[in-house]
C-alpha cells in the first residue's frame, strides 16, 4: 500500500493524522502513519515545547506541523500585519451588541460570569491565546512556522490558504515538504503556483472549515487539474473501505482528524467526548458559530443559538473566535453540556469508542487490505 508520497516521506502507511494532541501525533507517526500537530492553539513558546516533547517520544519517525493561515480575516482586511497590539485593536472591533448576545446565550443557559480572580482575556495580559487569538491570523501565525520549521519536521500544512512564499522557500531549503488543505479545485491550483508540494482535498463532510463540495467529488476534479502533484483525499475518511474509496478517486493517501478525537490518548475533554461517542452524522453542522468561518462541529446551543431570530450574525474571523473562546471558558467551568460543542466531522457516526491510536492505524489497514483484495477478486471472476 506505499505510494511515491510514502517514500519521500519516509512513512509505511499513507495515512496523515491532523490533531491538536501530542500524544496523537506521536503515537500516529510511531505507528507508522505521518502525526501532525496543529499549531494553532500554541504560542511559540508552547509550541516549543510540544515539537521537543514529540522529537522525543516519535521513535525517530517523521512528523509535521500544521497553521492556519487564512487568506482573509479581519485583521488582514483592516491592513494589520504585525503581532504588536493585535489583540486590543481586535477586541476594538467587536461591537457591544456581540458581546451582549454572547452574555445571553450563557445567562439563557445558567452559566454563572467568571470569578473576579479569572481575568484573563479582559485585561488584554494573556497574549495572543490567552486573547483567544490564536494562531488565526497570518501575523500570530507566521512565528509558529519559525518553530515548526526549527525542529527536523517531514511536513508544514497549512490551512485557509497556503503558508507565506517565503516559508515555503525556507522549508524547502529544508528539505520539508508543504501541503495545503483546499477545498476547492481553484484552491489547488492557486496553493500548487504558490509552490505547495502537496494538495489536501477536503470534503464538506470534514470536521473542522470545509468548503461546499464533497470528498467523493472534490478529490478527482483535483487530482485532474494539478497532475502530476500529489493528492490527499480528506473529509469523510476513517477506515479501510473509505481509505481504498479516496485511494480509487486518485489520491495518494488520507488525512484524517475527527477519528484521532476518541483515542485513547487524545485529550478530549469528558463532556465532549461523551458527546461524540453518542452523536450520530446528522448531529454536526457547519457553521460560522465557532470561528466566523463555516466550520463543521457538533450542533449545540451556541450553534443554534447564532442561527435563532434575534442573532446579530457571526462576525468575521478572527473576531467571533474571540467572543467564542471567552464564552467556552466560562462553559467549560460550568461544565455546560448543552452549550459544550467540538469540531468533527459527518464520520463521527462510527466513533463510537474510545480505541488506541494503533488499533486506529492498524484496522484501517487492515480493512484497506482486505477491500482491496475484495476488489480485485471480483474483477477476476467477473
Ligand atoms: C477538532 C478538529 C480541529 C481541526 N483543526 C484544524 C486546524 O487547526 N488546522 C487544519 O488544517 N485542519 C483542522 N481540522 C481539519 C483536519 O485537518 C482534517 O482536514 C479533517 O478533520 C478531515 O476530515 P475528517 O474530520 O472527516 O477526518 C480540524 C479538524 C477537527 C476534527
Amino acid at each position: 500500500m506505499k505510494t511515491e508520497l510514502c517514500e519521500t516521506l519516509g512513512i509505511e502507511f499513507p495515512i496523515f493524522a491532523f490533531t491538536h494532541c501530542r500524544d496523537v501525533a506521536a503515537a500516529v507517526s510511531r505507528a507508522g502513519g505521518l502525526g501532525v500537530l496543529g499549531a494553532l492553539a500554541f504560542t511559540p513558546e508552547q509550541l516549543e515545547i510540544e515539537l521537543s516533547w514529540i522529537d522525543e517520544h516519535c521513535g525517530g519517525k517523521p512528523y509535521g506541523v500544521d497553521v492556519v493561515m487564512p487568506v482573509k480575516t479581519a485583521d488582514r482586511d483592516a491592513g494589520i500585519h504585525e503581532t504588536r497590539d493585535l489583540a486590543k485593536q481586535l477586541y476594538g472591533m467587536i461591537d457591544q451588541a456581540h458581546w451582549d448576545y454572547a452574555d445571553k446565550i450563557l445567562a439563557d443557559h445558567g452559566v454563572p460570569p467568571l470569578p473576579d480572580d479569572d481575568t484573563g482575556g479582559a485585561d488584554m495580559g494573556g497574549g495572543l491565546v490567552g486573547e483567544g487569538v490564536l494562531g488565526w491570523t497570518e501575523a500570530s501565525g507566521s512565528p509558529l512556522i519559525d518553530v515548526a520549521l526549527g525542529h527536523d519536521i517531514a511536513l508544514l500544512a497549512s490551512a485557509l490558504g497556503p503558508p507565506p512564499k517565503e516559508a515555503i522557500d525556507r522549508a524547502h531549503a529544508q528539505g520539508v515538504q508543504v501541503a495545503a488543505l483546499i477545498g476547492r479545485v481553484e484552491q489547488a491550483i492557486r496553493d500548487v503556483q504558490q509552490g505547495v508540494d502537496i494538495v489536501i482535498a477536503q470534503g464538506y463532510e470534514a470536521g473542522g472549515h470545509t468548503g461546499e463540495v464533497a470528498t467523493m467529488v472534490l478529490v478527482p476534479d483535483v487530482v485532474d487539474a494539478i497532475a502530476p502533484v500529489p493528492v490527499l483525499a480528506a473529509g469523510g475518511i476513517g477506515s479501510g473501505r473509505q481509505m481504498a474509496a479516496a485511494m480509487a478517486l486518485g489520491a495518494q493517501g488520507v488525512w484524517t482528524g475527527s477519528i484521532w478525537l476518541t483515542t485513547t490518548e487524545s485529550n478530549t475533554g469528558d463532556i465532549a467526548m461523551e458527546k461524540l461517542l453518542q452523536a450520530r452524522s446528522s448531529d454536526t453542522v457547519r457553521s460560522r458559530a465557532l470561528t466566523g468561518k463555516p466550520a463543521r462541529q457538533l450542533r449545540t446551543a451556541w450553534t443554534e443559538a447564532w442561527e435563532a431570530p434575534g442573532s446579530p450574525g457571526t462576525l468575521p474571523m478572527p473576531l467571533q473566535f474571540i467572543l467564542n473562546s471567552k464564552a467556552m471558558r466560562r462553559i467549560q467551568r460550568s461544565a455546560n453540556r448543552e452549550l459544550t460543542g467540538m469540531p468533527v466531522g459527518q464520520i463521527v457516526s462510527r466513533m463510537n469508542e474510545v480505541r488506541p491510536v494503533k488499533d486506529v492505524v492498524y484496522d484501517m489497514v487492515e480493512e484497506y487490505i482486505e477491500t482491496m483484495t475484495r476488489l480485485s477478486a471480483g474483477l477476476q471472476t467477473s
